[in-house]
This record gives structure tokens, C-alpha cells and sequence, in this order.
């Protein structure tokens, strides 16, 4: 398949949408040495887009990491683009325009007609199922999700994601060019969430069951998985995530996989949105801020957590966030919508984990999670708790 071989270094690249999002990609390609164009729908956003890149080189400039010879010639890389029609001929569009399905669809037929049929069309959606995007375009396996991080200059993980119709050959390649642009691609199926936003869910759900239930207070839970390794505690996380586009990622999955109770989101998460604390941004959000942003109340209370840590499964924060975020992964890899080290990278590369979920599992003994899986599920039924076929046997 021709796609194949035009997805090469150097090859012409656009970037649709110039936000957030698609200035960051067409800084990376261009950083990686393709020309890219770059095109929005809004007049002035391109121009603003570009600002932006050339703000965030010299900022690397400044820091030694790339020289002024090598900012000048990323710049001059980058050609803004008023229309669509305007885009010259691309080994590869990267898509990332507003989230929403018909948007992204209107878009892909249009460039369908307009470049050739060995266009590699990617997306950079982050809930939409890729094979509905590709639906009734010619060429379907051309088309792929390329799921950047935000920043994209900083992230260094990538889900290239295989839609129902995108050719192996095509993720391949994809996969490959990314590895040349310093990123770290990982393979995954247009599952809800992908890889990164569908493990992740219960990192957030257990400890927010957890305060409703109280177990303990925000600030003594946080603490119990800081001390397993993670960065920062899911609620105070979510505080900086903003408790809305965190909710509205747990939504997404939880109706995409058909109301399945394990993502069911919680009462205190859509109270918590519906009266406005967002988190930092908004000053309240599980935890109130100062006018400097710094959390109030936030002690946690160590005899508290002493007693939880290592009890019973229900309640010590670390054993129960874990077994679930075991049974998310090797779920996955079970349905065969990963493979287990790509899970633990992306884990690892996406979400900072301290470990990858697979391996975690394996040290913890999958035994184990079931047996606390099965202790969670008695205490709370329903269905959340249903530990994976795939932890009594040797697959993940
Ligand atoms: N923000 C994130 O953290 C993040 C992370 C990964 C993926 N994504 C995904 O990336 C995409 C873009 O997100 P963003 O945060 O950059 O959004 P954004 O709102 O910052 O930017 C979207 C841009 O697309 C433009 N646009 C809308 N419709 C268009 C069209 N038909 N043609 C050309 N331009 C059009 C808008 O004018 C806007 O400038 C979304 O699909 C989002 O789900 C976002």
C-alpha cells in the first residue's frame, strides 16, 4: 500500500485545527524536519498558533536545547494556510478540530476529495471511535487516530490508534514516523478511552467512593497513594485536571461502553460541577484554595492513614485503587485491544504512574487482585468489581 511509503521523514505534513492541540503537533513536526502547513477554521487563530511556537523554541533556545540556526529553520517550516482547499499535497493530515463527530467527519470528506488517496488522515480525537470517522471515506485504512498528549512538545507518548478499517500497514508506519519525531508510540484499538483515559478511571472513581463513603479525608487519601509512588493524589488531581473535563472524560467512556458499571461516574464528582468547583481554576474544588492557589485543609491525618494502609481491601486506598487499575489492564489486553507492554507504557508515559498497571499486577500477584477484587465485589455489588476472566489466567 502506497500510504506506506509516504509517510517518510521529511515528507509534507498539515495540521488541521491550530489550538491548543494543533499548534503543539505542527511545532513537533516541524521540530522532526517535515514542512507542515497549518490551517483553523478561525481567522487569526493560525497567526496566534504560530506566535505561540515560536515563543515555546525560543523558550528551548534559551534553555540550550536547540540552537538558533535550528529555531529559524522550524519556523520557516511552518507555512500558515487560510482554507483547507489551500493545503498542498500531504503525505499525512493531522486532524485536530473541536470534538465532535460530524465536524470531524465534514473535515475528512472534504480532504479526501481534495488530496490524494495515499493521504494518511489521522485524528487527533480523544473519544471519538476512529472508525466512525473513517465511515465511507475512499480508502478507509488510510485513515488512523494519532493521539497526541498535551503539550505535544512535551508529552513524549502517542496512541496511534487502529480504527474497525485502518490498514496494519499504515499503523505501522505511523508508529514509526512518530518514533522519529522522539515521541514513544503505543498501538491500540478505538476503544473507548483508548489506552491512557480508560485505565486511568478507577484512580479517580475509587478515592472519590472512597471520601463519599468516608473512609477518610481528601488530604489523608491523596497521601496514601503518594506514598505508593504517584505523583499526586487522584483528588487533588482532578482538582487540577478541573473536575469538569474530568467528568466529561469518565461520561464518555462510561456511555460509549454502554453504561458499564465499572465507569459509572459519581454523584459527588457531578455535584461538585453542577455547584461550579472545578478545582484550582475555579478557587473550590474537592479542595478549597487560597488566592495563591495553595489547598486549605490539606494535612493529612497519619494515624488515619497508618490504620488504612494494609487492612482490609475495602478500605486501604492503595490495595483497592490498585486491583482495579490491574483488572482495567489486563482487561484490556485480554479483549486484545493492546498488547500489556504498550498498556505499561502508556500508563507510565501518559499518567506519570511510578509502574505500569501489567507489571504492578504481576508483583502484586494476579491471584491476589482477584481475591481482593472478589472481596470488593461482596462488599460493594453491582458489578464494578468484577474482577477480569483474564486474572485467573496466565494471559496478561
Ligand atoms: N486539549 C487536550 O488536552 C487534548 C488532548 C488530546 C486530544 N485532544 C483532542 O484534540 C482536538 C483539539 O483539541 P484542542 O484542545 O486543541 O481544541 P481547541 O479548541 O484549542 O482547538 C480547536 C481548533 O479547531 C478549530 N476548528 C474547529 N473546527 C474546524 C474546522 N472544521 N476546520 C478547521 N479548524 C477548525 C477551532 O477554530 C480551534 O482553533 C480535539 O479532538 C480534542 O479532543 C485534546
Amino acid at each position: 500500500m502506497g500510504a506506506m511509503t509516504t509517510l517518510s521523514e521529511g515528507a509534507p505534513v498539515s495540521v488541521v485545527g491550530a489550538g491548543a492541540m494543533g499548534a503543539g503537533i505542527a511545532q513537533v513536526a516541524a521540530s522532526a524536519g517535515h514542512p507542515v502547513a497549518l490551517v483553523d477554521a478561525v481567522s487569526g487563530v493560525v497567526e496566534k498558533a504560530v506566535a505561540g511556537i515560536i515563543g515555546s523554541l525560543q523558550r528551548q533556545e534559551a534553555k540550550g536545547r536547540i540552537s538558533s540556526a535550528q529555531l529559524e529553520a522550524t519556523v520557516e517550516r511552518i507555512t500558515p494556510v487560510d482554507a483547507i482547499s489551500q493545503l498542498p499535497a500531504s503525505a499525512l493530515v493531522i486532524e485536530a478540530v473541536r470534538e465532535d463527530l460530524d465536524t470531524k467527519r465534514a473535515l475528512f470528506n472534504e480532504l479526501a476529495e481534495r488530496q490524494s488517496r495515499e493521504t494518511v488522515l489521522a485524528t487527533n480525537t480523544s473519544s471519538l471511535d476512529v472508525g466512525a470517522i473513517a465511515e465511507g471515506l475512499p480508502e478507509p485504512g488510510r485513515v488512523i487516530g494519532l493521539h497526541f498528549f498535551n503539550p505535544p512538545p512535551v508529552m513524549r507518548l502517542v496512541e496511534v490508534v487502529r480504527g474497525r478499517s485502518s490498514s496494519p500497514e499504515v499503523i505501522e508506519a505511523a508508529a514509526g514516523l512518530v518514533r522519529t519525531w522522539g515521541k514513544t508510540p503505543v498501538v491500540c484499538a478505538s476503544t473507548p478511552g483508548f489506552i491512557v483515559n480508560r485505565v486511568a478511571r478507577p484512580f479517580y472513581g475509587e478515592a472519590q467512593r472512597m471520601l463519599m463513603d468516608g473512609v477518610a479525608d481528601a488530604a489523608t487519601l491523596d497521601a496514601a497513594l503518594r506514598s505508593a509512588g504517584f505523583r499526586m493524589g487522584p483528588l487533588e488531581l482532578t482538582d487540577l485536571i478541573g473536575q469538569d473535563v474530568n467528568l466529561a472524560v469518565g461520561t464518555s467512556v462510561w456511555e460509549q461502553t454502554g453504561r458499564d458499571p465499572r465507569y459509572a461516574p459519581t454523584a459527588m464528582q457531578q455535584e461538585l460541577v453542577a455547584a461550579g468547583h472545578l478545582g484550582r481554576k475555579s478557587g473550590q474544588g474537592v479542595y478549597r484554595y487560597d488566592p495563591s492557589g495553595a489547598p486549605l485543609d490539606a494535612e493529612p491525618d497519619q494515624a488515619r492513614l497508618a490504620e488504612l494502609l494494609g487492612g482490609p481491601v475495602e478500605t486501604d486506598p492503595v490495595a483497592r485503587t490498585l486491583a482495579m487499575l490491574v483488572n482495567e489492564a489486563v482487561d484490556l489486553v485480554h479483549r486484545g485491544e493492546a498488547g500489556a507492554d504498550d498498556v505499561d507504557t502508556a500508563m507510565t508515559l501518559g499518567t506519570n504512574y511510578p509502574k505500569g498497571p501489567i507489571a504492578w499486577g504481576r508483583e502484586i500477584g494476579y491471584a491476589v487482585v482477584a481475591d481482593q477484587l472478589a472481596a470488593l465485589d461482596r462488599a460493594f455489588p453491582g458489578g464494578r468489581y468484577r474482577p477480569s476472566s483474564a486474572l485467573s489466567g496466565e494471559e496478561a
